[in-house]
């Protein structure tokens, strides 16, 4: 299983990276306002920073401009992949992009048909919203695992990118559930690592130790 990480923030991003544990990059147009620099600056930094594809959203509701968007996106690095919206112009879009070898991430996903739709217009990847679907008291991971079922069963090569991560415990279920990616907040990361037994556990492993004085 991949895990991106989802975060516009070059700092975090080269530490989770430095951990050994990001396979790609998420951004979305929220994250890269929030840090407040130009987007083609922070495109290209998490590009050289990540050995793996990071995703840029066009802004454009009209398939036309989006196409255009991200051909300029794709321009940046060979790393980028290209979110579009789950929108009709978002698939037309999609299609157009993906017949131009550009590699596209369908964003905004929140049912298993919006998802088959995407893969049949040539997503690289699909990104249903656990987190936001659990905002409004529905199972996300119900369409997690029908978009995996779906995918298996008609051999489709797009990839399930599990997103709106919130806890370790989306993580989990998006693992049971076969999803190939899931992108997650550094803080997501930061807590999988966390468990109270291993700090104890070292703790006396290092106590012991050193009663004995030796050194390795
Ligand atoms: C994914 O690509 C999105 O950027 C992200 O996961 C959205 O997460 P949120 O619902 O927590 O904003």
């Amino acid at each position: 299983m991949k895990f991106f990480i989802d975060s516009a923030d070059v700092n975090e991003v080269r530490e989770a990276v430095d951990w050994g544990l990001v396979d790609g990059v998420t951004t979305n147009p929220s994250l890269i306002a929030k840090t407040g620099r130009p987007y083609a600056d922070v495109l290209r930094e998490l590009c050289q920073t990540v050995d793996g594809p990071v995703s840029a959203e066009v802004v454009a509701r009209e398939a036309p401009l989006m196409v255009e968007e991200g051909q300029k996106l794709a321009r940046l690095d060979s790393k980028i992949v290209v979110k579009c919206p789950l929108t009709v112009e978002g698939l037309k879009a999609t299609r157009a992009l993906c017949s131009r070898a550009i590699r596209v991430n369908v964003t905004l996903i929140f049912s298993p048909l919006q998802a088959l739709a995407a893969a049949k217009c040539g997503a690289a990847y699909v990104s249903p919203f656990v987190g936001r679907l659990d905002d409004i008291g529905q199972d996300g991971f119900t369409v997690v695992e029908q978009i995996v079922k779906i995918f298996r069963n008609y051999a489709f090569s797009t990839e399930v990118l599990v997103a709106s991560v919130r806890s370790p415990n989306h993580l989990l279920r998006a693992a049971e559930a076969g999803a190939h990616v899931a992108t997650l907040p550094f803080n997501v990361i930061k807590q999988i690592l966390k468990h109270p037994l291993t700090d104890l556990g070292l703790d006396n492993f290092l106590a012991d130790w050193h009663k004995t004085r030796q050194k390795i």
